[in-house]
């Protein structure tokens, strides 16, 4: 069984489907643990009312080493960033190779990069015109968004969207393209191709996600 620690700063509605995927055994995996840069976010909430162990991180006496010890003791196989708007430091970056998933709401490598979360995302990607935006799931390198992309799924934007009405279409998206893709990672079915580039075999049948 994989370990899972799950990065979160926020709502954490990513964080629940993976952790139900999890318990569900749709996810062959354990979330043993939750870091948190917001201890109070409904995330760390949820997590501490299911008795998975919250690491503050960063906090004031909690630097890289410290988070390090926490993944290494809960024996985390992968990390799994749900909204965490901290850049994960590069010690752990590289603690973790091809072992760290991101997700984010629109199709990489657009609309992506520092100052390119929440709400900002979707009013950048309304103002543009683009007529099509989506879900990218991609592994973590020390860029904020940059690392290489392993799934997406497109989600249309509609002339009349709002942010919050794309960012709605959006997560639904989001919700079951990522509990697939962790599964996909957990189970060995991720593999790389010569060039670095990651892909997932057998594919992940976007058209049961998108119906
Ligand atoms: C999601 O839109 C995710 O793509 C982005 O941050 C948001 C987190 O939402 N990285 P939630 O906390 O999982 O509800």
């Amino acid at each position: 069984m994989k370990q899972l620690a799950i990065f979160v700063s926020g709502r954490g509605s990513n964080f629940r489907e993976i952790h139900a995927a999890a318990k569900s055994g749709d996810i062959p995996a354990n979330v043993a643990l939750v870091v948190t840069d917001k201890i109070q976010c409904p995330a760390a909430d949820y997590a501490r009312d299911e008795g998975i162990e919250v690491v503050h991180y960063p906090a004031p006496n909690v630097g890289p080493p410290a988070l390090l010890r926490a993944l290494e003791q809960a024996d985390i196989d992968y990390i799994v960033l749900a909204g965490y708007l901290k850049l994960v430091p590069s010690e752990v970056v590289q603690a973790f190779p091809q072992a760290m998933l991101n997700i984010h709401p629109a199709l990489l490598p657009a609309f992506g990069g520092k100052g390119y979360y929440g709400r900002r995302v979707h009013e950048a990607v309304i103002a543009s015109g683009a007529k099509v935006s989506g879900v990218s799931v991609h592994f973590v390198d020390e860029e904020y968004d940059h690392g290489p992309i392993v799934a997406q799924v497109v989600v249309s934007v509609q002339p009349d969207d709002t942010p919050d009405t794309l960012a709605k279409r959006v997560l639904k998206q989001e919700h079951k393209l990522y509990s697939r893709v962790v599964a996909a990672l957990c189970r060995g079915e991720v593999h790389w191709r010569e060039d670095g580039v990651p892909y997932v075999e057998p594919p992940i049948m976007l058209q049961d996600i998108t119906k």
